[in-house]
């Protein structure tokens, strides 16, 4: 497959680029061409940093593995959500954002409207079936005006995508194997979260889904 049957011009059409907002999409099978250099970096990323659940300050146990990339990464425990230089498992600098990732999420940002995106942090996701994301607002960044590129492989997903108030009504939304979420400007601090995924199994990927969001965070 080459990268040319992703170009802009196709991405144009209404059935890859679906409007969830005034300053947010989802790119249908953006990721797809992407995906056997994304998993090999995947891999070498998570044997220096593999995935663990954290604790939210609240006291539960998050039911996604997580894991994080790039100059800073995210983490959660009793004293708070922040983003560290240093993975707090390891005592080491958090794995280096490979240049697949950054590349793509740079691509499809671009094509969403967000041009220059310069990720410097890269949250990793596994969700195998049951797991959830809650409702929550991705705030613990320093640079709102940059967007969240949040990439989906494996399992599907429904993706709540709300408002600015925790109460507002959310959009539910299936997010596939490649597909890409754009969030920013206007939109860059709606609520969002993920259902409870879906026992299944996927050709590529077995029974989990991965998910993994890129952001400008220092
Ligand atoms: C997140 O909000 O961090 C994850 C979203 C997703 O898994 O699709
Ligand atoms: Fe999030």
């Amino acid at each position: 497959m080459t990268l040319d049957l992703f170009a802009d011009a196709d991405l144009q059409q209404p059935e890859r680029f679906e409007s969830i907002g005034a300053q947010s999409c989802v790119l249908r099978g953006f990721a797809l061409p992407w995906v056997e250099r994304l998993l090999p970096a995947l891999a070498k990323v998570l044997a220096q940093a593999p995935f663990r659940q954290m604790v939210t300050p609240g006291g539960f146990t998050m039911s996604a593995g997580l894991s994080s990339c790039g100059a800073l990464g995210w983490t959660s425990d009793r004293d708070g959500y922040r983003y560290t230089r240093v993975d707090p498992q390891s005592g080491r600098p958090w794995p280096e954002m490979p240049e697949v990732f950054r590349q793509l999420a740079e691509d499809a940002a671009r094509v969403a409207g967000f041009a220059h995106f310069a990720a410097d942090a890269c949250l990793i996701n596994r969700y195998v079936p049951g797991a959830k994301m809650s409702l929550h607002q991705d705030r613990n960044e320093r640079d709102f005006s940059a967007p969240v590129v949040s990439v989906s492989l494996g399992l599907p997903a429904i993706f709540l995508f709300g408002g600015h108030e925790r109460g507002d009504k959310t959009q539910r939304i299936p997010l596939f194997h490649g597909d890409i979420v754009v969030w920013g400007g206007v939109d860059r601090l709606r609520f969002h979260g993920v259902l409870p995924i879906k026992d299944g199994h996927h050709p590529r990927l077995g029974a989990e889904r991965l998910n993994f969001t890129l952001r400008t965070a220092g």
